[in-house]
């Protein structure tokens, strides 16, 4: 069997950039990615896709209604399937056992409770969501108890490793994909087809292959080592504002060793995003059941040096503000999780957004990429506050960051975006209520400059004080 059609359960961030570059690299291939939600599909099949993802409108146009289709009909995507990918949200599960901590399994469940009523002939079922290890076990129960008779299904693991804001390259130029297989005849077939889909653009020594555990604990590993790094920068980050070293230098000294290596060790508020935090804790969770609470503890300094980073930051806005915020206008630069992407799940701006709020801030609140809707979403959800209308009451959210930021007190920037870089400060200083204030969560700004227009300056890693930045310029200006 040669795979002629795959079929994606799941059109989100994972299923619908894969599965373009699938299309765009497989013509031979006729590619269906379905998922049960009727807008979800209609943006899909629409100009204006459901996500901002750089390149991505390009592949699809390109593909779209070729090899490339959107579809709501589950039924017959699995039906005429070969090849079925699950890329169906993990979250951390809300109630029950593991609350809080287990991934919430019941989207995978369901969607292979599907292909099971649904397939009339062999299917290569392949996990692609990010899972607990053993997962691909609940799949295989469920598919074989309910097997009819002629159909068989092998179950593979195939996690995805793409970053939102660089997905299309990211997939395009895999570090390497990752498959897990069943050690049998059977399952070593299997594992084949699936490589030679990808072998149409992924050079075959990047393509490894492994036993289905260790591919799924492979995912929730390199995650958690990927937020370990950031964590473990954002400490030292603490150590250097206390200290006065900086933590650009003592990243690029400790990362120029080539073991350690340069990436992944900007400081910032926190990392945000739906995957580190949820995968760390699926981790942990599996630990804890496994009886390693030892290696639990571990990954969850992790998550827990996160929390206080972004505290710590947000601490840190209200105290040089004099400790009271009620009242005041705060701008807010950027809300996503990360720049070139429009999705705010675990966005750290929404705890410095929560934060300010319940202090009694008047936020004004720019990104470029994320709709206003899912601002407000975000900020009057109940996970977030029992007086949505207050906070309501205490967002607007503007087209420009100039227009967000005229008669603020202070900027608290929270998002990476290059314009942002870009912005004419001077013109800025002029609009702001003095004295003015910029908060750079990112450490992208020119400090120097800013305190040289009169700005009072904090950033993370970094202790800027009036004196030192402008002596830094040669100014003979006073502090
Ligand atoms: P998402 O929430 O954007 O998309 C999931 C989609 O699946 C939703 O549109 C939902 O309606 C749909 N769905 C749920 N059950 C379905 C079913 N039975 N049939 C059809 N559709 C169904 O999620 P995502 O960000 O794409 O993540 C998917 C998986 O990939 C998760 O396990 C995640 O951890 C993992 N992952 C995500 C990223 C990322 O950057 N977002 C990267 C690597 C891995
Ligand atoms: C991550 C993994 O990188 C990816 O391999 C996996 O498939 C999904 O999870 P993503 O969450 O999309 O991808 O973005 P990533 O670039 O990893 O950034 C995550 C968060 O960490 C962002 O909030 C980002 O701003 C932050 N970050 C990243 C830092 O604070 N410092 C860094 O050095 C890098």
């Amino acid at each position: 069997m040669v795979i002629e059609k795959i079929c994606c359960l799941g059109a989100g961030y994972v299923g619908g950039p894969t599965c373009s570059v699938i299309a765009l690299k497989c013509p031979d291939i006729r590619v269906t990615v379905c998922d049960m939600s009727v807008e979800r599909i209609n943006q899909w099949n629409s100009e204006k896709l459901p996500i901002y993802e750089p390149g991505l409108d390009e592949v699809v146009q390109k593909c779209r209604g070729k090899n490339l289709f959107f579809s709501t009909d589950i039924a017959k995507g699995i039906r005429e399937a070969d090849l079925i990918f699950i890329s169906v949200n993990t979250p951390t599960k809300l109630y029950g056992n593991g609350k809080g901590r287990a991934a919430d399994l019941k989207y995978i469940e369901g969607a292979a409770r599907m292909i099971a009523e649904l397939a009339t002939s062999n299917k290569i079922v392949v996990e692609k969501s990010t899972v607990p290890v053993k997962a691909a076990e609940i799949i295989m129960k469920i598919l074989r108890a309910n097997t009819k008779p002629g159909v068989e299904y092998q179950i593979l693991s195939n996690p995805e490793f793409l970053a939102e804001g660089s997905a299309i390259v990211d997939l395009l130029e895999a570090d390497r994909v990752l498959i897990g297989g069943e050690d049998t005849a059977e399952g070593h077939e299997a594992v084949k087809k699936l490589c030679w889909v990808y072998e149409h653009w992924i050079d075959t020594k990047n393509i490894l292959t492994t036993n289905t555990w260790s591919s799924e604990l492979s995912k929730l590993a390199a995650n958690a080592f990927l937020a370990q790094r950031i964590s473990s920068i954002n400490s030292l980050s603490a150590v250097c504002e206390a200290t006065g070293a900086d933590v650009s230098e003592v990243a690029r000294a400790v990362g120029k060793d080539s073991r350690i290596g340069p990436k992944f060790l900007e400081a910032s508020i926190g990392f945000g995003g739906s995957c580190f935090q949820k995968d760390i804790l699926n981790l942990i969770y599996l630990c804890e059941c496994l009886n390693l609470p030892e290696v639990a503890a571990y990954w969850q300094q992790v998550i827990d040096l996160n929390d206080y980073q972004k505290t710590r930051f947000t601490r840190k806005v209200i105290e040089s503000l004099f400790n009271t915020i009620t009242d005041k206008k705060i701008a807010i630069l950027g809300f996503s999780f990360k720049k070139n992407t429009g999705d705010t799940r675990e966005s750290p701006a929404i705890h410095v957004a929560k934060t300010l709020l319940e202090e009694g801030a008047k936020l004004h609140i720019y990104d470029p990429k994320v709709e206003h809707d899912q601002i407000f979403f975000e900020l009057t959800h109940p996970s977030i506050t029992s007086e949505p209308e207050l906070f309501r009451k205490n967002i607007q959210i503007h087209n420009t960051a100039y227009s967000a930021i005229a008669g603020t007190h202070a900027i608290v920037l929270c998002t990476e975006w290059d314009e942002f870089k870009e912005l004419d400060y001077k013109k800025i200083y002029d609009v702001m209520m003095k004295p003015a204030y910029i908060f750079d969560g990112r450490k992208i700004l020119d400090h120097d400059s800013l305190v040289n227009m009169g700005f009072h300056v904090q950033t993370i890693g970094k202790r800027l004080s009036r004196t030192n930045s402008l002596r830094a310029q040669g100014s003979q200006a006073q502090p």
